[in-house]
């Protein structure tokens, strides 16, 4: 185990703000990540497992032990209960590349997913979702370290406790890392292209074809690439807001001033607002101060046009924050993990 001090976070967040750690180790397996954490433990240092970094915003110095698994293994099991498969693939995987994966052998499950940034770790902490599909519709099972105690667990859905955006992992952060992801794929899985944005897109380019699992993929890729920035061109951590939940009284209140409104009921009768809509609604699209702003195409989506400190961008979503909640009276909740 070679651990490095005193080490320049930029690379390792998609924002890249020039924030250090104290203490910095790569490690491969269940046994090494072990190691790394008794070690930090006995020094009393703080721990932080990171994913790809594009859920991550540093605005200080972080005082502890950064650890990054870089395990790459991905296996593929007959699914116990008899039905289609089931992928295990190490923390350190990238998503996006597990999902081409998937996709490459036509195994339905993960298409909708395509080209979320990060590692496979990362996926079930704020239990990823895209165009109709979330994490834990496809979620058999994973492997995470209980870091107070040390013991390895093999964890279901619902000891998970998987919700929009959310689960144990986000409530309890540093708890638990985890180092391996179960999901099941192909069996009795049926495409999904009921989301607006896919169904419009697979009607207007292939109107003659028969969608499956490839071009379902490559459509979820040019609806991305078309409408979120790259973290490489354009530094961002996707939606940098959670879309809010409001009454149904709320919503239809905001209906009389908004009729073009979006909002998607909600199976206990509330509404899920387009957080992208409230903001983009205020004029933010495209809108800049202090070297960060709004992408021009996706409202819900910050970006860092030139080097400068976290502050500025907190200090935005702080301003875009407090306007919808004068305007529609919704409180926004900021989506990455701000440290
Ligand atoms: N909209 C606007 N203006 C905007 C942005 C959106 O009017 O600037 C409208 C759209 O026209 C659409 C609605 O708002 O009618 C929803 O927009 P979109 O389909 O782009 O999805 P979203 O709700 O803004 C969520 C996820 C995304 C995910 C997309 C597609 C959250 C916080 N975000 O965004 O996830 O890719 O749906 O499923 O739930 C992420 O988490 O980082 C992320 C990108």
């Amino acid at each position: 185990m070679v651990i490095e001090h005193d080490v320049d976070l930029t690379p390792y967040t998609t924002f890249g703000f020039k924030q250090r750690a104290a203490h910095f180790v790569e490690v491969d397996g269940e046994q090494a990540l072990l190691e790394a954490v008794r070690h930090a433990q006995q020094r009393h240092w703080p721990i932080l497992a990171l994913g790809g970094g594009s859920n991550l915003v540093f605005t200080r110095d972080f005082p502890g032990l950064v650890i990054r698994q870089i395990d790459s293994s991905v296996r593929y099991t007959d699914a116990t209960d008899g039905n289609g498969t089931h992928v295990t693939s190490s923390a350190g995987v990238l998503w996006h590349e597990l999902v081409m994966d998937t996709v490459d052998r036509d195994f339905i499950g993960l298409e909708n997913l395509s080209l979320i940034p990060g590692q496979v770790g990362a996926a079930p902490v704020q239990n990823i979702g895209a165009y109709g599909v979330e994490l834990c519709d496809r979620f058999v099972a994973l492997r995470a370290l209980h870091v107070p105690t040390g013991e390895w667990l093999t964890m279901t859905a619902e000891e998970c406790h998987f919700s929009y955006r959310d689960s144990l992992f986000k409530r309890q952060q540093d708890e638990y890392i985890i180092g391996q992801v179960t999901l099941h794929i192909g069996g009795d899985l049926e495409l999904n292209t009921e989301y607006r944005a896919l169904a419009e897109y697979l009607a207007s380019h292939f109107q003659d074809r028969r969608p499956d699992v490839k071009l379902v993929s490559e459509s979820i890729c040019a609806i991305r690439t078309s409408k979120l920035p790259d973290p490489a061109r354009l530094p961002n951590a996707g939606s940098f807001f959670h879309n809010p939940v409001v009454s149904r009284s709320h919503y239809t209140d905001l209906l009389q001033n908004y009729p073009d409104m979006i909002g998607y009921p909600q199976e206990n009768g509330s509404y899920k607002l387009a957080a992208g809509w409230l903001i983009d609604k205020l004029g933010y699209k495209g809108y800049r101060q202090n070297g960060v702003g709004v992408h021009g195409k996706q409202a819900l989506v910050l970006i860092k046009y030139h080097q400068t400190d976290a502050v500025a961008l907190i200090r935005l979503a702080e301003k875009i924050r407090d306007h919808v909640l004068q305007e529609f009276q919704v409180s926004l909740k900021i989506e990455p993990r701000i440290l």
